[in-house]
């Protein structure tokens, strides 16, 4: 059964950006680096879905329409109880949380369970961490957000293989 969520999926120029800090932080927090090619930012986890239910659930991204914004990534911090270390934004822009509730929305109203966990943008860098520094400030990493997907998430022994299934563009 596919595993899937949705996510902001970083263009070259900001996975270049992103797993250019990767190192530091995954030493800084002594933690296992993750893959460049895996690098995103979840909007919502949906988990485990029947084959059936998949195009149900690809309409729901079909009928989110937001614009395209900036996302400003400048500050590292940590979920020490899952021992993640991440990148994310200080003062995350409105566009974001607009669309993740409003896919949220879209995805429960078709009747997928989803947890409660609120929403806390961030992009995991390392995992497996046992140092945790305070928080601070990295160099900016400028993202023009321009599109979504959804995202199928393969667990092999080397670590997850996410594969996109489906790409949204965010309107202009
Ligand atoms: P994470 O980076 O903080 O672990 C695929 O697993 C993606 O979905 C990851 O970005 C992961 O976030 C996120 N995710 C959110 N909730 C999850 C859950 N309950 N189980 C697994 N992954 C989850």
């Amino acid at each position: 059964m596919p595993r899937l969520f949705f996510a902001l999926w970083p263009d070259d120029r900001v996975r270049a950006a992103l797993t250019a800090q990767r190192d530091v932080v995954a030493h800084d927090y002594r933690g296992r680096p993750m893959r460049p090619d895996t690098l995103h930012l979840t909007l919502v986890f949906v988990g485990q879905v029947p084959e059936l239910k998949v195009p149900t659930l690809i309409a729901c991204g079909d009928r989110v329409h937001v614009p395209s914004f900036r996302l400003d990534v400048d500050a590292r911090s940590h979920f020490k109880p899952i021992k993640l270390a991440w990148l994310g934004c200080t003062e995350p822009p409105d566009a974001l949380h607009i669309l993740q509730s409003r896919l949220r929305a879209e995805i429960e109203r078709a009747g997928f369970e989803l947890d409660d966990v609120p929403f806390e943008p961030h992009i995991t860098l390392a995992r497996s961490c046992t140092l945790f520094p305070a928080p601070q400030a990295v160099p900016h990493v400028d993202w023009h957000v321009e599109s979504f997907v959804l995202v199928d998430s393969h667990q092999t022994p080397a670590g997850p293989l996410y594969r996109v299934l489906k790409f949204w563009t965010l309107d202009p």
